[in-house]
């Protein structure tokens, strides 16, 4: 059996998924299967087409690997990978998108407006921006409304930051989601499928050593602190793993999922968003989570190869 892991690419998170390839490329050579690491650029099609792998596991973060484009060629030339399809790729990528969905199928998310910059021209930087505290409150998070690893969010609680907020989520995406900002617990649930239905994994909660899980604290070792389980009472703990099996259900999403929830001050599971391409590095949560529930990184993803493949 023969399995090409693409990685790298052209999104933001570039160096994210070199690192989420060559993990995985690693663990899965461990089971004894032939990988092949590719990294993702023009010459994909070609290469496919040449080397008609038996399966190909997308590693790729963000842009074209995670809204769907990459897993509707794979599609179209009908090589069999592991994850979610095109279609649902692109829903579940786009934030605005996703969260609508999940608030049809009865979830709670955080309160939002999708705001093109397009808004500012068209009524004044000013007036948008008061209308957005005047809607939504203080603090707010701002977030390009696709991209991923946090890169381009700020929280803002002070009226006055949210212009260079505003302009810092604008330099990865033409449209800013804008969410009335929740505190509690923060929590990440990786929901896999090897066959027997979505079954989430212990919840992972984050604790950044400076407060705020961006993206150095993310990828540096030692800046975040992890507790698998997450420190909630078991009602708690049985509603977010709920909450993530019903956004992977709601989202089409397939394999393998990981949602990332606030529980808030009154307990409630406030969905942020559901990964399709989570990450797999070394400091990862899915990895992790796997790992906590006593499984192996690379039988897991052994099995959603076969899957795939079947
Ligand atoms: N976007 C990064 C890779 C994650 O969700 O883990
Ligand atoms: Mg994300």
């Amino acid at each position: 059996r023969s399995v090409a892991v693409l990685a790298g690419g052209l999104s933001h998170e570039r160096d994210v998924s070199l690192r989420s390839g060559r993990r995985i490329a690693a663990v899965l050579r461990d089971t004894g299967i032939a990988v092949d690491e590719w990294d993702t650029d023009a010459a994909l099609v070609g290469r496919l087409r040449d080397t008609r792998p038996d399966a190909v596991v997308v590693a790729l973060h963000g842009g074209e690997g995670e809204n769907g484009a990459v897993q509707s060629v794979l599609e179209l030339l009908g090589v069999p990978f592991v994850g979610t399809g095109g279609r649902a790729c692109r829903r579940a990528h786009d934030k605005p998108s996703a969260k609508a969905e999940l608030a049809r199928a009865g979830l709670d998310t955080p309160e939002w407006v999708a705001l093109p910059h397009t808004t500012f021209r068209e009524l004044g930087a000013g007036a948008v921006l008061d209308a957005l505290v005047g809607t939504l409150g203080l603090p707010l998070m701002l977030k390009p409304d696709q991209g991923g690893s946090a890169l381009g969010a700020q929280v803002v609680r002070d009226a006055a930051d949210l212009p260079s907020a505003m302009v810092g989520a604008l330099a990865y995406s033409e449209t800013v989601l804008v969410e009335r900002f929740v505190s509690g617990v923060e929590v990440a649930i990786s929901v896999i499928d090897t066959g027997d239905g979505p079954e989430a994994l212990p919840a992972v909660e984050v604790e950044p050593e400076g407060g705020v899980y961006d993206y150095t604290a993310r990828y540096t070792a030692g800046l975040t602190r992890f507790h698998c389980p997450a420190r909630v009472d078991p009602g708690t703990a049985e509603r977010i793993a709920a909450a993530a099996v019903a956004a992977h259900r709601a989202l089409d999403l397939r394999d393998l999922s990981r949602t990332d929830a606030i529980v808030d001050a009154d307990g409630r599971v406030q969905v942020l968003e559901v990964n399709v391409s989570p990450g797999l590095t070394e400091n990862s949560l899915l990895p992790l989570a796997i790992a906590a529930a006593g499984r192996d990184l690379g039988e897991v993803f052994g099995l959603l190869v076969d899957r795939a493949v079947r």
